[in-house]
Protein backbone atom coordinates (compact mmCIF):
# COMPACT_ATOMS: atom_id res chain seq x y z
CA UNK A 1 0.00 0.00 0.00
CA UNK A 2 2.15 2.65 -0.87
CA UNK A 3 -0.14 5.37 -0.92
CA UNK A 4 -1.01 4.66 3.15
CA UNK A 5 -0.27 7.39 5.55
CA UNK A 6 1.83 6.74 8.52
CA UNK A 7 0.55 6.35 11.70
CA UNK A 8 1.66 9.73 12.80
CA UNK A 9 -0.47 11.45 10.06
CA UNK A 10 -3.65 8.98 10.82
CA UNK A 11 -3.05 10.31 14.37
CA UNK A 12 -2.84 13.86 13.67
CA UNK A 13 -6.19 13.18 11.02
CA UNK A 14 -8.20 10.89 13.42
CA UNK A 15 -6.98 9.34 16.63
CA UNK A 16 -5.36 12.20 17.96
CA UNK A 17 -7.90 14.98 17.05
CA UNK A 18 -10.63 16.27 18.84
CA UNK A 19 -13.38 19.13 18.23
CA UNK A 20 -11.73 22.03 19.64
CA UNK A 21 -13.54 24.82 21.81
CA UNK A 22 -10.77 26.55 23.09
CA UNK A 23 -7.85 27.82 21.28
CA UNK A 24 -4.48 29.79 21.71
CA UNK A 25 -3.77 33.32 20.83
CA UNK A 26 -1.85 32.03 17.98
CA UNK A 27 -3.02 33.45 14.43
CA UNK A 28 -4.10 31.38 11.52
CA UNK A 29 -1.89 32.87 8.44
CA UNK A 30 -3.33 34.24 5.43
CA UNK A 31 -1.33 31.76 3.69
CA UNK A 32 -3.16 28.68 5.78
CA UNK A 33 -6.83 30.03 4.76
CA UNK A 34 -6.02 29.80 1.53
CA UNK A 35 -4.01 26.28 1.47
CA UNK A 36 -7.11 25.58 3.70
CA UNK A 37 -9.32 26.23 0.56
CA UNK A 38 -6.91 24.50 -1.92
CA UNK A 39 -7.68 21.27 -0.12
CA UNK A 40 -11.01 21.40 0.45
CA UNK A 41 -12.06 22.03 -3.07
CA UNK A 42 -10.28 18.65 -4.22
CA UNK A 43 -12.66 16.97 -2.44
CA UNK A 44 -15.24 14.95 -4.29
CA UNK A 45 -18.67 16.11 -5.02
CA UNK A 46 -21.82 15.06 -7.07
CA UNK A 47 -21.04 15.95 -10.72
CA UNK A 48 -18.26 18.03 -9.58
CA UNK A 49 -20.38 20.85 -8.30
CA UNK A 50 -18.45 21.95 -4.90
CA UNK A 51 -21.16 24.28 -3.37
CA UNK A 52 -19.43 25.02 -0.58
CA UNK A 53 -18.59 28.21 0.16
CA UNK A 54 -16.85 29.99 3.40
CA UNK A 55 -16.49 33.02 4.81
CA UNK A 56 -13.38 33.53 7.52
CA UNK A 57 -14.55 36.15 10.47
CA UNK A 58 -11.10 37.20 11.84
CA UNK A 59 -11.94 40.77 12.63
CA UNK A 60 -12.71 41.57 16.06
CA UNK A 61 -15.94 44.05 14.16
CA UNK A 62 -16.97 40.78 12.30
CA UNK A 63 -16.73 38.82 15.49
CA UNK A 64 -18.87 41.20 17.43
CA UNK A 65 -21.17 40.72 14.24
CA UNK A 66 -21.42 36.64 14.46
CA UNK A 67 -21.14 36.03 18.34
CA UNK A 68 -24.90 37.35 19.10
CA UNK A 69 -25.59 34.73 16.32
CA UNK A 70 -24.51 31.78 18.09
CA UNK A 71 -26.36 29.73 20.66
CA UNK A 72 -25.06 31.12 23.94
CA UNK A 73 -22.53 28.13 25.41
CA UNK A 74 -21.10 28.56 21.48
CA UNK A 75 -19.91 32.21 21.64
CA UNK A 76 -16.81 31.57 24.26
CA UNK A 77 -16.24 29.31 21.65
CA UNK A 78 -16.04 31.58 18.87
CA UNK A 79 -14.46 34.08 20.85
CA UNK A 80 -11.59 32.10 21.54
CA UNK A 81 -10.86 31.09 17.94
CA UNK A 82 -8.63 32.86 16.12
CA UNK A 83 -11.03 32.48 12.83
CA UNK A 84 -14.44 31.21 12.92
CA UNK A 85 -15.32 30.15 9.20
CA UNK A 86 -18.89 30.24 8.24
CA UNK A 87 -19.43 27.44 6.36
CA UNK A 88 -22.39 28.17 3.46
CA UNK A 89 -23.83 26.04 0.65
CA UNK A 90 -24.68 27.86 -2.66
CA UNK A 91 -28.02 27.36 -3.89
CA UNK A 92 -27.24 28.75 -7.48
CA UNK A 93 -24.09 26.46 -7.91
CA UNK A 94 -25.15 25.44 -11.20
CA UNK A 95 -24.01 28.90 -12.55
CA UNK A 96 -20.81 27.36 -12.43
CA UNK A 97 -21.16 23.64 -13.91
CA UNK A 98 -20.05 24.58 -17.60
CA UNK A 99 -16.47 25.06 -16.29
CA UNK A 100 -16.99 22.45 -13.34
CA UNK A 101 -18.78 19.79 -15.51
CA UNK A 102 -18.67 20.54 -18.92
CA UNK A 103 -19.68 17.17 -20.08
CA UNK A 104 -23.04 17.85 -18.42
CA UNK A 105 -25.38 19.11 -20.94
CA UNK A 106 -28.59 19.15 -19.37
CA UNK A 107 -28.11 19.87 -15.68
CA UNK A 108 -31.98 19.70 -15.19
CA UNK A 109 -31.91 15.81 -15.74
CA UNK A 110 -29.59 15.86 -12.43
CA UNK A 111 -31.55 18.78 -10.90
CA UNK A 112 -34.84 18.73 -11.85
CA UNK A 113 -36.65 21.14 -9.80
CA UNK A 114 -35.31 23.68 -6.78
CA UNK A 115 -35.92 21.57 -3.82
CA UNK A 116 -33.56 19.16 -5.81
CA UNK A 117 -31.19 21.95 -6.18
CA UNK A 118 -31.28 22.99 -3.01
CA UNK A 119 -30.95 19.22 -1.21
CA UNK A 120 -27.77 18.71 -3.88
CA UNK A 121 -26.23 21.81 -2.26
CA UNK A 122 -26.69 21.46 1.21
CA UNK A 123 -25.94 17.23 0.88
CA UNK A 124 -22.43 18.33 -1.37
CA UNK A 125 -21.57 20.84 0.99
CA UNK A 126 -22.05 18.99 3.81
CA UNK A 127 -19.47 16.11 2.21
CA UNK A 128 -17.36 19.61 1.63
CA UNK A 129 -17.20 20.13 5.61
CA UNK A 130 -15.69 16.92 6.69
CA UNK A 131 -13.22 17.49 3.97
CA UNK A 132 -12.32 21.35 5.90
CA UNK A 133 -12.31 19.45 9.14
CA UNK A 134 -9.70 17.40 8.05
CA UNK A 135 -7.74 19.73 6.20
CA UNK A 136 -7.55 21.71 8.92
CA UNK A 137 -6.33 18.70 10.47
CA UNK A 138 -4.00 18.04 8.24
CA UNK A 139 -2.26 21.59 7.99
CA UNK A 140 -1.69 21.01 12.31
CA UNK A 141 -4.89 23.21 13.36
CA UNK A 142 -7.42 22.24 15.27
CA UNK A 143 -11.19 22.52 14.39
CA UNK A 144 -14.35 23.02 16.27
CA UNK A 145 -17.35 22.43 14.43
CA UNK A 146 -20.54 23.86 15.08
CA UNK A 147 -24.52 23.69 14.15
CA UNK A 148 -25.72 25.49 17.39
CA UNK A 149 -26.33 28.77 15.07
CA UNK A 150 -28.70 31.16 13.79
CA UNK A 151 -28.87 30.26 10.35
CA UNK A 152 -31.26 32.98 9.20
CA UNK A 153 -29.75 35.60 11.40
CA UNK A 154 -26.40 34.64 9.71
CA UNK A 155 -27.44 34.57 6.51
CA UNK A 156 -29.46 38.49 7.00
CA UNK A 157 -26.46 39.77 8.40
CA UNK A 158 -23.71 38.09 6.50
CA UNK A 159 -25.23 36.86 3.03
CA UNK A 160 -27.94 38.83 2.38
CA UNK A 161 -28.59 39.31 -1.35
CA UNK A 162 -26.71 36.33 -2.15
CA UNK A 163 -26.81 32.40 -2.95
CA UNK A 164 -25.25 31.58 -0.17
CA UNK A 165 -27.23 29.60 2.47
CA UNK A 166 -24.96 29.08 6.25
CA UNK A 167 -25.18 25.90 7.84
CA UNK A 168 -22.49 25.06 10.24
CA UNK A 169 -19.42 27.65 11.93
CA UNK A 170 -16.16 25.67 12.21
CA UNK A 171 -13.82 27.46 14.98
CA UNK A 172 -10.39 27.59 13.72
CA UNK A 173 -6.81 28.25 15.64
CA UNK A 174 -4.53 26.77 17.74
CA UNK A 175 -5.77 24.49 20.39
CA UNK A 176 -5.30 25.08 24.01
CA UNK A 177 -4.21 22.61 26.69
CA UNK A 178 -7.72 22.32 27.82
CA UNK A 179 -9.22 22.76 24.44
CA UNK A 180 -10.76 19.75 24.53
CA UNK A 181 -13.06 16.95 25.69
CA UNK A 182 -12.07 13.14 26.49
CA UNK A 183 -13.13 10.84 23.66
CA UNK A 184 -16.67 9.54 23.64
CA UNK A 185 -17.82 6.62 22.75
CA UNK A 186 -18.32 5.40 19.12
CA UNK A 187 -20.17 2.59 17.66
CA UNK A 188 -18.33 -0.69 17.55
CA UNK A 189 -18.09 -2.49 13.83
CA UNK A 190 -20.75 -4.63 13.94
CA UNK A 191 -22.75 -2.40 15.66
CA UNK A 192 -22.66 0.45 12.47
CA UNK A 193 -21.37 -1.80 9.79
CA UNK A 194 -22.35 -4.57 7.77
CA UNK A 195 -20.24 -6.35 5.17
CA UNK A 196 -22.30 -8.65 2.51
C1 LIG B 1 -22.44 19.04 12.53
C2 LIG B 1 -21.82 19.24 13.88
C3 LIG B 1 -22.44 20.10 14.77
C4 LIG B 1 -21.87 20.32 16.04
N1 LIG B 1 -22.40 21.29 16.84
C5 LIG B 1 -21.76 21.62 17.98
C6 LIG B 1 -22.18 22.75 18.74
O1 LIG B 1 -23.13 23.46 18.38
N2 LIG B 1 -21.49 23.04 19.86
C7 LIG B 1 -20.42 22.30 20.29
O2 LIG B 1 -19.82 22.62 21.31
N3 LIG B 1 -20.00 21.22 19.58
C8 LIG B 1 -20.62 20.88 18.43
N4 LIG B 1 -20.16 19.83 17.66
C9 LIG B 1 -19.00 19.04 18.14
C10 LIG B 1 -19.39 17.58 18.48
O3 LIG B 1 -20.02 17.50 19.72
C11 LIG B 1 -18.10 16.74 18.44
O4 LIG B 1 -17.60 16.79 17.12
C12 LIG B 1 -18.31 15.28 18.85
O5 LIG B 1 -18.77 15.18 20.16
C13 LIG B 1 -17.01 14.48 18.70
O6 LIG B 1 -16.03 14.99 19.55
P1 LIG B 1 -14.48 14.62 19.32
O7 LIG B 1 -14.11 15.23 17.99
O8 LIG B 1 -13.74 15.26 20.45
O9 LIG B 1 -14.37 13.14 19.32
C14 LIG B 1 -20.71 19.61 16.42
C15 LIG B 1 -20.11 18.74 15.50
C16 LIG B 1 -20.63 18.57 14.25
C17 LIG B 1 -19.89 17.69 13.27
Amino acid sequence: MPNALDAAAKDALFHEAHSTSKFTDREVTDAELHELYALTRLSPTAVNSTPLRIVYVRSAEAKARLLPLLAEGNRPKSESANVAAILAADVAFLDHLGRLAPYITDPTKIFPDQQSVEQGAMFNAALQAGAFILAVRALGLAAGPMNGIDTAGIDAEFLADSSWRSFMVVNIGHAARDGTRPRGARLEFDEAVRVI
